[in-house]
């Protein structure tokens, strides 16, 4: 089941218990109870629930602002129609997020330097930044003197308009392409900052199309049961990992 059903889900459950404690409680202390105390439950079940399923500490903090915002949307004297465009706009930001269980978050800048350093180490030609979020890599990397074409591909399409958009000056590609329907027989550079979920697959296909010496790079996560060539620990806030695969060509 995709994890924005199981947080909806949690959601659901949350009001289902949270309204059999008010029933309980009504026994002792006669209602009405105040709205905070009730959102404020509300929350904290649903951020106890979704720890107890194992769900990941960023969807914890999504669940435990969703009956907040829902809250406070009650409130205000905004139309119902923001709600609907506000969620339409998470949607075309974080398409992703639902689908593919990849969030969107961005490499940071001293990263990004050592990403074109891993470029310049190995004379790369061809960049690609699998799902390029706003495109900031992929036009970074054209600063490298040996990159003659630096592409991203990125799906949701809010953040694909915006890093077209912000991209339009540069010598770089930018598709709407789904990342899995690339052929990457021509980069031998890979770039990848994606969640642990996909990371097995990808490396299948890595390994299946990328050329031989290629470089395939994921930042932060490592591809499980596979030793990386190489791991740079970066010396910035977040101690970022880079985990770097020297491609061996097929047998
Ligand atoms: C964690 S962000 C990284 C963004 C950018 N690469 C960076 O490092 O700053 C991951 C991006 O991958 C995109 N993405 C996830 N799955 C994708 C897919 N199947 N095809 C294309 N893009 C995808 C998401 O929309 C998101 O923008």
């Amino acid at each position: 089941m995709p994890r924005i059903a199981v947080a909806l889900l949690i959601q659901a459950v949350a009001v289902v218990v949270l309204a059999g404690l008010v029933y309980l409680a009504s026994f002792w202390i006669a209602p009405p109870y105040n709205d905070l105390l009730l959102v404020g439950s509300l929350s904290f079940l649903t951020v106890f629930l979704s720890a107890l399923l194992g769900m990941a500490s960023w969807w914890l903090w999504i669940q435990f602002v969703f009956p907040w915002s829902l809250y406070l949307l009650l409130l205000s004297p905004l139309s119902p129609w923001w709600g609907l465009v506000i969620a339409l706009l998470i949607v075309l930001l974080f398409k992703n997020a639902f689908k593919e269980q990849v969030p969107l978050y961005l490499t940071n800048a001293k990263t990004r330097q050592a990403l074109a350093m891993i470029g310049r180490q190995n004379h790369s030609r061809c960049f690609i930044d699998l799902g390029c979020g706003f495109g900031e890599n992929v036009r970074f990397m054209t600063t490298v003197e040996s990159v003659v074409r630096s592409v991203g591909v990125e799906t949701s399409p809010l953040v694909f308009w915006i890093a077209k958009w912000r991209s339009r000056s540069y010598p770089v590609e930018i598709h709407p392409d789904d990342l899995w329907q690339v052929n990457l027989a021509e980069y031998d550079l890979v770039y990848a900052f994606l969640s642990p979920k996909p990371m097995a697959t990808l490396w299948l296909k890595v390994q299946e199309e990328m050329p031989e010496n290629g470089w395939f790079v994921s930042n932060s996560f490592h591809v499980p049961d596979v030793e990386p060539d190489d791991i740079w620990v970066l010396n910035d806030r977040r101690q970022t990992h880079l985990y770097l695969y020297k491609i061996g060509g097929k047998d």
